[in-house]
Protein backbone atom coordinates (compact mmCIF):
# COMPACT_ATOMS: atom_id res chain seq x y z
CA UNK A 1 0.00 0.00 0.00
CA UNK A 2 1.38 3.64 -0.94
CA UNK A 3 2.54 5.61 2.31
CA UNK A 4 2.79 9.39 2.41
CA UNK A 5 4.03 11.59 5.00
CA UNK A 6 2.27 14.20 7.07
CA UNK A 7 3.16 17.25 9.14
CA UNK A 8 1.96 16.76 12.91
CA UNK A 9 3.68 19.16 15.00
CA UNK A 10 5.92 21.91 14.54
CA UNK A 11 7.60 24.12 17.49
CA UNK A 12 10.52 26.51 17.53
CA UNK A 13 12.93 28.55 19.91
CA UNK A 14 15.02 32.00 19.91
CA UNK A 15 17.79 33.13 22.39
CA UNK A 16 16.59 35.08 24.96
CA UNK A 17 19.44 37.91 24.06
CA UNK A 18 17.64 40.78 22.14
CA UNK A 19 20.32 42.93 19.19
CA UNK A 20 17.85 46.15 18.22
CA UNK A 21 18.96 48.08 15.23
CA UNK A 22 20.24 51.00 17.51
CA UNK A 23 22.64 48.74 18.98
CA UNK A 24 23.56 48.34 15.74
CA UNK A 25 24.38 52.22 15.80
CA UNK A 26 27.02 52.22 18.36
CA UNK A 27 29.00 49.33 16.85
CA UNK A 28 29.00 50.14 13.06
CA UNK A 29 28.26 53.02 10.54
CA UNK A 30 24.49 52.78 10.30
CA UNK A 31 21.10 53.66 11.65
CA UNK A 32 18.15 52.21 12.31
CA UNK A 33 16.14 54.22 9.04
CA UNK A 34 18.89 52.25 7.34
CA UNK A 35 18.14 49.06 8.29
CA UNK A 36 14.77 49.19 8.33
CA UNK A 37 14.14 50.78 4.98
CA UNK A 38 16.84 48.68 3.16
CA UNK A 39 15.86 44.91 4.89
CA UNK A 40 12.70 45.07 7.18
CA UNK A 41 15.10 44.22 9.90
CA UNK A 42 14.25 45.39 13.46
CA UNK A 43 15.51 43.34 16.21
CA UNK A 44 17.77 39.94 15.98
CA UNK A 45 18.15 36.83 18.41
CA UNK A 46 22.00 36.20 19.67
CA UNK A 47 22.91 33.22 21.40
CA UNK A 48 25.05 33.24 24.36
CA UNK A 49 28.97 32.17 23.94
CA UNK A 50 28.67 28.78 25.22
CA UNK A 51 25.16 28.24 23.04
CA UNK A 52 25.49 26.24 20.00
CA UNK A 53 23.18 24.79 17.93
CA UNK A 54 22.60 21.73 19.02
CA UNK A 55 21.64 23.32 21.67
CA UNK A 56 19.12 25.32 20.51
CA UNK A 57 17.98 22.79 17.84
CA UNK A 58 17.16 20.59 21.10
CA UNK A 59 15.35 23.90 23.00
CA UNK A 60 12.70 24.04 19.41
CA UNK A 61 11.78 19.89 20.02
CA UNK A 62 11.26 20.44 23.58
CA UNK A 63 8.61 23.05 22.31
CA UNK A 64 7.54 20.99 19.65
CA UNK A 65 6.44 17.93 22.20
CA UNK A 66 5.40 20.37 25.02
CA UNK A 67 2.96 21.87 22.47
CA UNK A 68 1.39 18.66 20.95
CA UNK A 69 2.40 16.57 23.70
CA UNK A 70 3.76 14.59 20.85
CA UNK A 71 5.18 10.88 21.32
CA UNK A 72 8.70 11.40 19.70
CA UNK A 73 9.72 7.52 21.18
CA UNK A 74 9.42 6.02 18.17
CA UNK A 75 11.09 8.70 15.82
CA UNK A 76 13.18 6.94 13.61
CA UNK A 77 15.06 9.60 11.60
CA UNK A 78 16.57 13.22 12.82
CA UNK A 79 17.54 15.65 9.80
CA UNK A 80 18.74 18.74 10.97
CA UNK A 81 19.32 21.28 8.44
CA UNK A 82 22.12 24.17 9.27
CA UNK A 83 25.51 25.61 8.26
CA UNK A 84 26.53 26.28 11.21
CA UNK A 85 26.88 22.96 13.20
CA UNK A 86 28.86 22.54 16.26
CA UNK A 87 31.22 20.39 15.15
CA UNK A 88 32.04 18.89 11.95
CA UNK A 89 31.22 15.84 13.58
CA UNK A 90 29.55 14.82 15.36
CA UNK A 91 26.70 16.01 13.86
CA UNK A 92 23.71 18.59 15.69
CA UNK A 93 21.16 15.34 14.49
CA UNK A 94 23.34 12.99 16.79
CA UNK A 95 23.22 15.48 19.72
CA UNK A 96 19.43 15.61 19.84
CA UNK A 97 18.99 11.53 19.07
CA UNK A 98 20.98 11.00 22.33
CA UNK A 99 19.69 14.03 24.35
CA UNK A 100 16.32 12.94 23.47
CA UNK A 101 17.96 8.81 23.96
CA UNK A 102 16.00 7.76 20.84
CA UNK A 103 17.64 4.53 20.03
CA UNK A 104 16.16 3.54 17.01
CA UNK A 105 16.81 7.25 14.97
CA UNK A 106 18.88 7.67 12.05
CA UNK A 107 20.49 11.35 12.54
CA UNK A 108 22.00 13.17 9.96
CA UNK A 109 23.20 16.85 8.89
CA UNK A 110 22.05 18.51 5.95
CA UNK A 111 23.32 22.23 4.43
CA UNK A 112 22.00 23.88 2.33
CA UNK A 113 22.43 27.20 3.71
CA UNK A 114 18.61 28.97 3.66
CA UNK A 115 16.92 26.22 1.66
CA UNK A 116 18.06 23.85 4.36
CA UNK A 117 14.52 23.36 5.87
CA UNK A 118 12.41 23.15 2.66
CA UNK A 119 14.75 20.74 1.38
CA UNK A 120 14.75 18.51 4.39
CA UNK A 121 11.45 18.51 4.73
CA UNK A 122 11.06 17.15 1.32
CA UNK A 123 13.91 14.30 1.87
CA UNK A 124 11.67 13.34 5.01
CA UNK A 125 8.39 13.22 2.44
CA UNK A 126 10.48 10.61 0.14
CA UNK A 127 11.94 8.29 3.03
CA UNK A 128 8.25 8.19 4.47
CA UNK A 129 6.18 8.19 0.83
CA UNK A 130 9.29 5.18 0.13
CA UNK A 131 8.47 3.16 3.09
CA UNK A 132 12.02 3.69 4.80
CA UNK A 133 11.02 5.82 7.52
CA UNK A 134 7.45 6.30 9.44
CA UNK A 135 8.32 9.43 11.65
CA UNK A 136 11.23 11.59 11.55
CA UNK A 137 12.03 15.54 12.92
CA UNK A 138 13.09 17.71 11.00
CA UNK A 139 14.65 20.47 12.01
CA UNK A 140 16.23 23.83 10.78
CA UNK A 141 18.54 26.02 13.23
CA UNK A 142 21.48 28.61 12.89
CA UNK A 143 23.78 30.17 15.10
CA UNK A 144 24.87 33.05 12.42
CA UNK A 145 26.38 35.11 15.01
CA UNK A 146 29.06 32.95 15.47
CA UNK A 147 30.58 33.04 11.89
CA UNK A 148 29.30 36.84 11.43
CA UNK A 149 31.70 39.57 11.50
CA UNK A 150 30.43 42.71 13.46
CA UNK A 151 33.00 44.75 11.90
CA UNK A 152 31.42 44.30 7.91
CA UNK A 153 28.14 47.02 8.29
CA UNK A 154 27.01 45.37 4.99
CA UNK A 155 26.54 41.74 6.61
CA UNK A 156 26.56 41.82 10.72
CA UNK A 157 23.10 43.86 10.35
CA UNK A 158 21.05 40.69 8.79
CA UNK A 159 21.73 37.95 11.05
CA UNK A 160 20.47 36.15 13.50
CA UNK A 161 20.22 32.69 15.85
CA UNK A 162 17.66 30.47 16.07
CA UNK A 163 15.30 27.58 15.32
CA UNK A 164 12.01 25.59 14.05
CA UNK A 165 11.31 22.11 14.25
CA UNK A 166 8.41 20.17 12.30
CA UNK A 167 6.87 16.44 12.75
CA UNK A 168 6.46 14.48 9.82
CA UNK A 169 4.68 11.09 10.15
CA UNK A 170 3.25 8.12 8.00
CA UNK A 171 -0.15 8.55 7.41
CA UNK A 172 -2.54 6.46 4.58
CA UNK A 173 -4.44 9.07 3.96
CA UNK A 174 -4.65 13.34 4.16
CA UNK A 175 -0.80 13.73 3.26
CA UNK A 176 0.49 16.99 3.56
CA UNK A 177 2.76 17.09 0.91
CA UNK A 178 1.73 17.94 -2.91
CA UNK A 179 4.67 18.81 -5.01
CA UNK A 180 8.29 20.47 -4.66
CA UNK A 181 10.97 21.71 -7.01
CA UNK A 182 14.86 22.00 -5.72
CA UNK A 183 17.71 23.12 -7.61
CA UNK A 184 20.61 25.12 -7.41
CA UNK A 185 22.42 27.73 -9.60
CA UNK A 186 26.17 26.85 -8.28
CA UNK A 187 28.01 28.91 -10.85
CA UNK A 188 26.88 32.06 -8.59
CA UNK A 189 28.24 30.33 -5.36
CA UNK A 190 30.53 33.09 -5.06
CA UNK A 191 27.77 35.87 -4.13
CA UNK A 192 27.93 34.24 -0.83
CA UNK A 193 30.40 31.85 0.73
CA UNK A 194 32.15 31.19 4.48
CA UNK A 195 34.92 29.50 3.67
CA UNK A 196 36.57 25.78 5.62
CA UNK A 197 39.13 23.35 4.19
CA UNK A 198 39.32 24.85 0.73
CA UNK A 199 40.08 28.32 -0.39
CA UNK A 200 40.20 27.04 -4.20
CA UNK A 201 37.09 28.60 -5.42
CA UNK A 202 37.70 32.14 -4.55
CA UNK A 203 41.35 32.21 -6.56
CA UNK A 204 43.34 35.53 -5.11
CA UNK A 205 39.81 37.38 -4.18
CA UNK A 206 39.38 35.56 -0.75
CA UNK A 207 37.71 37.98 1.79
CA UNK A 208 37.32 37.59 6.18
CA UNK A 209 38.19 33.94 6.29
CA UNK A 210 36.05 32.26 8.47
CA UNK A 211 33.40 34.65 8.56
CA UNK A 212 29.85 34.97 6.25
CA UNK A 213 30.71 37.28 2.95
CA UNK A 214 28.06 38.51 0.83
CA UNK A 215 27.56 40.03 -2.49
CA UNK A 216 24.23 41.52 -1.19
CA UNK A 217 23.63 43.18 -4.61
CA UNK A 218 24.64 39.73 -6.19
CA UNK A 219 22.17 37.88 -4.43
CA UNK A 220 19.07 40.36 -4.63
CA UNK A 221 19.06 40.32 -8.03
CA UNK A 222 19.53 36.30 -8.61
CA UNK A 223 16.48 36.05 -6.02
CA UNK A 224 14.15 38.63 -7.65
CA UNK A 225 15.05 37.03 -11.23
CA UNK A 226 14.66 33.43 -10.31
CA UNK A 227 12.54 32.60 -7.54
CA UNK A 228 8.95 34.07 -9.38
CA UNK A 229 10.13 31.51 -12.40
CA UNK A 230 10.95 28.81 -9.20
CA UNK A 231 7.55 29.38 -7.43
CA UNK A 232 5.46 29.32 -11.02
CA UNK A 233 7.04 25.92 -11.90
CA UNK A 234 6.24 24.36 -8.31
CA UNK A 235 2.56 25.90 -9.02
CA UNK A 236 2.47 24.39 -12.65
CA UNK A 237 3.04 20.85 -11.53
CA UNK A 238 0.12 21.00 -9.16
CA UNK A 239 -1.88 23.03 -12.14
CA UNK A 240 -2.47 25.74 -9.68
CA UNK A 241 -1.91 29.21 -9.35
CA UNK A 242 -0.91 31.68 -7.00
CA UNK A 243 -4.42 33.05 -5.94
CA UNK A 244 -5.10 29.63 -4.76
CA UNK A 245 -2.24 29.52 -2.40
CA UNK A 246 -3.33 30.38 1.27
CA UNK A 247 0.27 31.62 2.35
CA UNK A 248 3.78 32.20 1.13
CA UNK A 249 6.56 31.72 3.09
CA UNK A 250 9.64 32.23 1.45
CA UNK A 251 13.15 32.42 2.81
CA UNK A 252 13.02 35.58 4.92
CA UNK A 253 16.32 37.62 3.94
CA UNK A 254 14.90 41.24 2.75
CA UNK A 255 11.35 42.77 3.29
CA UNK A 256 12.19 45.01 0.29
CA UNK A 257 13.74 41.27 -1.83
CA UNK A 258 9.90 39.52 -0.83
CA UNK A 259 8.18 42.25 -1.96
CA UNK A 260 9.54 42.77 -5.39
CA UNK A 261 9.29 38.36 -5.55
CA UNK A 262 5.11 38.71 -4.80
CA UNK A 263 4.84 41.48 -7.10
CA UNK A 264 6.16 39.46 -9.77
CA UNK A 265 4.09 37.05 -8.77
CA UNK A 266 1.07 38.16 -8.03
CA UNK A 267 0.96 37.41 -4.44
CA UNK A 268 -0.31 39.55 -1.85
CA UNK A 269 1.57 40.66 1.16
CA UNK A 270 -1.22 40.03 3.33
CA UNK A 271 -0.75 36.22 3.05
CA UNK A 272 3.07 36.50 3.18
CA UNK A 273 4.66 35.27 6.09
CA UNK A 274 8.09 36.53 7.35
CA UNK A 275 9.94 36.48 10.70
CA UNK A 276 12.66 38.60 9.73
CA UNK A 277 11.40 41.76 11.62
CA UNK A 278 11.87 39.75 14.84
CA UNK A 279 14.54 37.41 14.25
CA UNK A 280 16.79 39.05 11.30
CA UNK A 281 18.04 36.47 8.40
CA UNK A 282 18.15 33.32 10.11
CA UNK A 283 18.89 31.02 7.14
CA UNK A 284 17.66 27.84 7.33
CA UNK A 285 15.40 28.25 10.69
CA UNK A 286 13.54 31.74 8.77
CA UNK A 287 10.36 29.30 7.02
CA UNK A 288 9.55 27.00 10.50
CA UNK A 289 10.08 30.69 12.20
CA UNK A 290 8.06 32.25 10.04
CA UNK A 291 5.47 29.63 10.55
CA UNK A 292 5.47 29.54 14.29
CA UNK A 293 4.98 32.75 14.80
CA UNK A 294 1.83 32.81 12.40
CA UNK A 295 0.68 29.77 14.19
CA UNK A 296 0.99 31.73 17.51
CA UNK A 297 -1.35 34.47 15.53
CA UNK A 298 -4.04 31.84 14.82
CA UNK A 299 -3.29 32.90 10.93
CA UNK A 300 -2.69 29.57 9.49
CA UNK A 301 -6.07 26.82 9.64
CA UNK A 302 -5.50 23.40 9.28
CA UNK A 303 -6.18 22.64 4.98
CA UNK A 304 -4.86 25.69 4.36
CA UNK A 305 -2.58 25.72 1.27
CA UNK A 306 1.19 26.60 1.94
CA UNK A 307 3.90 27.52 -0.73
CA UNK A 308 7.53 27.21 1.17
CA UNK A 309 9.93 28.39 -0.58
CA UNK A 310 14.08 28.49 0.30
CA UNK A 311 16.80 29.51 -1.33
CA UNK A 312 20.24 30.95 -0.70
CA UNK A 313 23.87 29.92 -0.17
CA UNK A 314 25.15 27.35 -3.28
CA UNK A 315 22.76 29.31 -4.72
CA UNK A 316 20.44 26.23 -3.72
CA UNK A 317 16.95 26.54 -3.78
CA UNK A 318 13.80 23.80 -2.73
CA UNK A 319 9.88 24.92 -2.13
CA UNK A 320 7.59 22.59 -1.02
CA UNK A 321 3.62 22.83 -1.90
CA UNK A 322 1.93 21.32 1.24
CA UNK A 323 -1.26 20.96 2.76
CA UNK A 324 -0.99 21.99 6.31
CA UNK A 325 -2.80 19.12 8.37
CA UNK A 326 -1.92 20.12 12.03
N1 LIG B 1 24.24 50.87 6.97
C1 LIG B 1 24.40 51.94 6.16
N2 LIG B 1 24.87 51.85 4.90
C2 LIG B 1 25.17 50.60 4.44
C3 LIG B 1 25.02 49.44 5.24
C4 LIG B 1 24.53 49.61 6.55
N3 LIG B 1 24.34 48.57 7.39
N4 LIG B 1 25.40 48.37 4.51
C5 LIG B 1 25.78 48.82 3.30
N5 LIG B 1 25.64 50.18 3.29
C6 LIG B 1 25.93 51.11 2.17
C7 LIG B 1 26.94 50.54 1.20
O1 LIG B 1 28.26 50.76 1.66
C8 LIG B 1 26.63 51.33 -0.05
O2 LIG B 1 27.22 52.60 0.07
P1 LIG B 1 27.87 53.34 -1.22
O3 LIG B 1 26.71 53.53 -2.17
O4 LIG B 1 28.40 54.59 -0.66
O5 LIG B 1 28.89 52.38 -1.73
C9 LIG B 1 25.09 51.52 0.02
O6 LIG B 1 24.74 51.30 1.39
C10 LIG B 1 24.33 50.57 -0.86
O7 LIG B 1 24.86 49.25 -0.67
P2 LIG B 1 24.19 47.97 -1.30
O8 LIG B 1 24.96 46.75 -0.90
O9 LIG B 1 24.01 48.22 -2.76
O10 LIG B 1 22.77 48.02 -0.56
P3 LIG B 1 21.48 47.19 -0.85
O11 LIG B 1 20.34 48.10 -1.00
O12 LIG B 1 21.69 46.15 -1.92
O13 LIG B 1 21.23 46.42 0.53
C11 LIG B 1 21.53 44.21 1.47
C12 LIG B 1 22.20 45.51 1.01
C13 LIG B 1 20.57 44.57 2.59
C14 LIG B 1 22.58 43.24 1.95
C15 LIG B 1 20.74 43.61 0.28
O14 LIG B 1 21.54 43.56 -0.86
C16 LIG B 1 20.22 42.19 0.57
O15 LIG B 1 19.47 41.96 1.49
N6 LIG B 1 20.58 41.22 -0.30
C17 LIG B 1 20.08 39.88 -0.26
C18 LIG B 1 20.59 39.08 0.89
C19 LIG B 1 20.11 37.63 0.79
O16 LIG B 1 19.02 37.38 0.33
N7 LIG B 1 20.91 36.67 1.14
C20 LIG B 1 20.58 35.30 0.85
C21 LIG B 1 20.27 34.50 1.94
S1 LIG B 1 21.50 34.50 3.18
C22 LIG B 1 22.08 32.87 3.39
O17 LIG B 1 21.92 32.03 2.54
C23 LIG B 1 22.90 32.66 4.63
Amino acid sequence: MKSYAKITAQGSYVPTKVMTNHDFEEMVDTSDDWITTRTGIKERRITEDNEYTSDISYKAVLNLKEKYNADLTDVDMIINATLTPDYKTPSVASYIQSKLNLKNSGAIDINAACAGFTYGLNIANGLISSGQNKKILVIGSETLSKITDYTDRSTCILFGDGAGAFLVEYTKNNPSFITSTSGSDGDKGQNLYCTELSKEMFNNHLENEGYIVQNGRGVYKWAVGNVPRIINETLDKANLKTTDVDWFVPHSANARMIESICEKSNIAKEQTLMSLQNFGNTSSATIPLSIDLAMNEKKIKTGDLLLLVGFGGGLAYSTTLIRWTI
